[in-house]
């Protein structure tokens, strides 16, 4: 229906529930189906590269990692070692079925078919603390209440020595870009999403994460190279913070 410019508009999370149960369905490639790029294009497999060789969190000791909208399992399969236990939440029960049968029985990967902030922390499959938590690409798909209470839930869940990595969608023009019920005719589908600033990102980061004792360490760089940015009105960028 419309880009929108500026204004604060809400998205329908069940519609972009709906959406990531669709790709869950009908792409093949579990990076594909999360890393949303046209047809033939190679630009997600190689992000996916670039992410885990040069972005993720080292881990130095076991650690009990969190991750927020897991997808079809990416990043759990990275960490699926060295003694690690690992929580994936997503709300698409397609992804996580995905994921489950991809990893297999392993009594150190959890996966939770849950809405991001909905969730009490006495229902995480994983109690905290949780050295490390990881959110890609998610909070475009969540209205500003929900981003703000999300940062709030990792700062309780988080332990007192963690880890924090953000890699996000956001806007390169002065405002943030909404697309409601926006027909892309790159994926043939209907699409909402809020690509906010990358002010507006720290503004919420600062005053949930950096206010309960987290610091930045990067902040809003470029997640990719050039040959890996193929849009003109956002880009993926990232955020690594640290308490303790
Ligand atoms: C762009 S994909 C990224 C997936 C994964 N983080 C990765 O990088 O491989 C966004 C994911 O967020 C999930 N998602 C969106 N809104 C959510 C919400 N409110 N609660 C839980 N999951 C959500 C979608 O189902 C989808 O799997």
């Amino acid at each position: 229906m419309s880009r929108i410019y500026k204004d604060q508009e809400s998205i329908d999370a069940l519609k972009v529930r709906d959406f990531f149960n669709g790709r869950a369905r009908k792409e093949g490639n579990a990076v594909n189906a999360v890393m949303l790029q046209s047809e033939g294009s190679t630009i997600a497999v190689d992000r996916d590269i670039h992410e885990k060789t040069h972005l993720l969190p080292r881990l130095e000791r076991p650690s009990k990692i969190l991750e927020l909208g897991c997808g079809a399992g990416r990043l759990a399969r990275f960490y699926n070692d060295g003694g690690n236990r690992y929580l994936g939440f997503d709300f698409s029960e397609e992804l996580i079925a995905r994921a489950e049968a991809d990893i297999g029985n392993d009594s150190n990967i959890q996966f939770q078919a849950v809405e991001v902030p909905r969730i009490a922390v006495e229902d995480f499959r994983l109690q905290p603390p949780f050295d490390v938590v990881l959110i890609t690409g998610l909070f475009m798909y969540l209205n500003d209440e929900a981003v703000h209470d999300s940062f709030e839930m990792i700062a309780k869940v988080a332990a007192p020595n963690a880890a924090i990595y953000v890699r996000e969608s956001l806007s390169e023009l002065d405002v943030r870009l909404t697309l409601k019920e926006h027909f892309s005719e790159e994926l043939d589908e209907v699409y909402n999403a809020i690509y906010r600033t990358t002010t507006e990102l720290t503004e919420v980061m600062t005053d949930t994460l950096v206010e309960a004792g987290f610091e930045f360490e990067v902040c809003g760089e470029y997640a990719f190279p050039l040959a890996l940015r193929n849009r003109a009105e956002t880009a993926q960028r990232y955020f690594t913070l640290r308490r303790g």
